[in-house]
């Protein structure tokens, strides 16, 4: 059997939008059948929220839609770049702070934007909501859903599933 395929979001302080993410996919996941297939992780590339959940604002906005968040903010290592088949970032500034973690510039292949995986939205990035309104969270979630969607497609072709 093929082994799982290692999917990691990443955002800037992990408690909003690469948890969310976790969260969108693993619901995706679990209803394309593909449970067991994928394994979802999520950081950020600060660590000052490591240990903490979800912002309370993000929490509430994904369990309106059915999403239960209850991951742990931690802070990305160089070992998630040798762990994960795919890294995905929310914005350019992911992009840019994730790249030292990269010391030999081997893993640049797989770090890519989420956005990339949208097809229903003309987005770049996924915006950081922290400083923002409500209508910003329901963004985040808008543009995760559509994005996640076209992830579990890569996933299917990458596995032959
Ligand atoms: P996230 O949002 O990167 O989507 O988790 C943020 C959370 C916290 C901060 C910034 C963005 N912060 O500055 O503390």
């Amino acid at each position: 059997m093929t082994e799982p395929f290692r999917l990691l979001f990443v955002c800037l302080g992990n408690i909003c939008r690469s948890p969310a993410a976790e969260g969108v996919m693993r619901t995706l996941v679990e209803r394309e059948g593909l449970a067991g297939r994928v394994t979802i992780r999520s950081a950020g590339t600060g660590g000052w929220h490591a240990g903490n959940l979800p912002d309370a604002r993000m929490r509430s906005a994904a369990q309106n839609r059915g999403y239960n968040l209850q991951s742990r903010a931690r802070q990305v290592t160089e070992n998630d770049l040798h762990e994960h088949h795919l890294v995905l970032v929310m914005d350019e500034q992911n992009l840019r702070e994730i790249r030292p973690y990269d010391r030999e510039s081997q893993h640049a292949a797989k770090i890519r934007l989420f956005c990339e995986f949208c097809s229903d939205h003309d987005a770049a990035e996924v915006p950081d909501p922290y400083y923002g309104g409500e209508q910003g969270f329901e963004h985040v979630l808008d543009l995760l859903e559509d994005g996640c969607r076209g992830v579990i497609e890569h996933i299917r072709q990458q596995q032959g599933l």
